[in-house]
């Protein structure tokens, strides 16, 4: 045992014969936040898709400490959610359907209860309830992708540039939203590529470049390093 909620080592995955992830290895701890930053095409949403069990993947992952299970509903049903970078909400339904589906292993008491916690988190969504989800903003949009990922209870939220597209201040706002929900006890794998925010919030960082671990380490010290954040990251500095 090594005592990290989730450890990979050596992952591999391919579309068809090309392979996109190289042996990537990367652990942490419960009630942390890990990012994983790089450019576009890096493999970051590949190596999520891995992690929930979407992606086919070669290689090992350890979930608390045991392999985790094969099927996608066996990782959601031990806690972990993915956020997608499409967010994929239900336009048509209102934003309390939307969340509500997010519940669908829970009973209707503990959903209930869970609603309610979410309704004071976000209070902006509380006011839109009966609203469809199609007519919300970008970054209200985000925040129903949380709210509706968090009705599941997770342990390990697993999160595809939930900045993707949204104003900077805006940018902002989501990620401290994100930033207070370490302090609920959920770990967080979060995928950006706004490396300098993401590194902000974040306890450890994984620097990938074409499948590759390039770089690792606590957040603080690689959003010190000016030669990296330059080098790799420039236009999102
Ligand atoms: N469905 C797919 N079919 C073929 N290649 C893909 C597919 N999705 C992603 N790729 C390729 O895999 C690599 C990694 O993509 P991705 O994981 O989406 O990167 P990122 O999320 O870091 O932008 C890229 O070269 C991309 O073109
Ligand atoms: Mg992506």
């Amino acid at each position: 045992m090594t005592g990290n909620l989730l450890e990979l080592s050596g992952i591999h995955a391919s579309y068809g014969r090309a392979e996109v992830l190289h042996g990537i290895s990367l652990s942490m701890k419960a009630g942390s936040i890990v990012t994983v930053i790089g450019a576009n095409g890096a493999g970051k949403t590949t190596l999520l898709n891995a992690v929930m069990g979407i992606m086919p993947a070669r290689g090992t992952i350890l979930y608390d400490g045991v392999p985790v299970p094969h099927s996608v509903e066996a990782r959601v049903a031990a806690g972990l959610c993915l956020v997608p970078e499409k967010r994929e909400l239900f336009a048509s339904m209102s934003v309390e359907d939307n969340i509500e589906l997010g519940g669908f292993l829970r009973s209707a008491s503990e959903r209930a209860e869970t609603r309610e916690e979410l309704y004071a988190r976000f209070p902006r969504l509380a006011e839109r309830r009966r609203q469809l989800a199609g007519t919300l903003s970008g970054g209200e949009r985000q925040m129903l992708a949380l709210a509706r990922a968090l009705m599941s209870r997770p342990r390990l939220l697993l999160l595809d540039e939930p900045s993707l597209g949204l104003a900077s201040k805006i940018v902002t706002d989501i990620l401290d939203i994100v930033s207070e929900l370490r302090k609920t006890g959920v770990s967080i794998l979060l995928v950006e590529q706004n490396a300098r925010a993401a590194l902000e919030i974040a306890d450890e960082g994984y620097l990938i470049e074409l499948g590759e671990v390039r770089r690792s380490g606590p957040a603080a010290e690689l959003a010190a390093d000016p030669a990296l954040m330059e080098s790799y990251l420039g236009t999102h500095s």
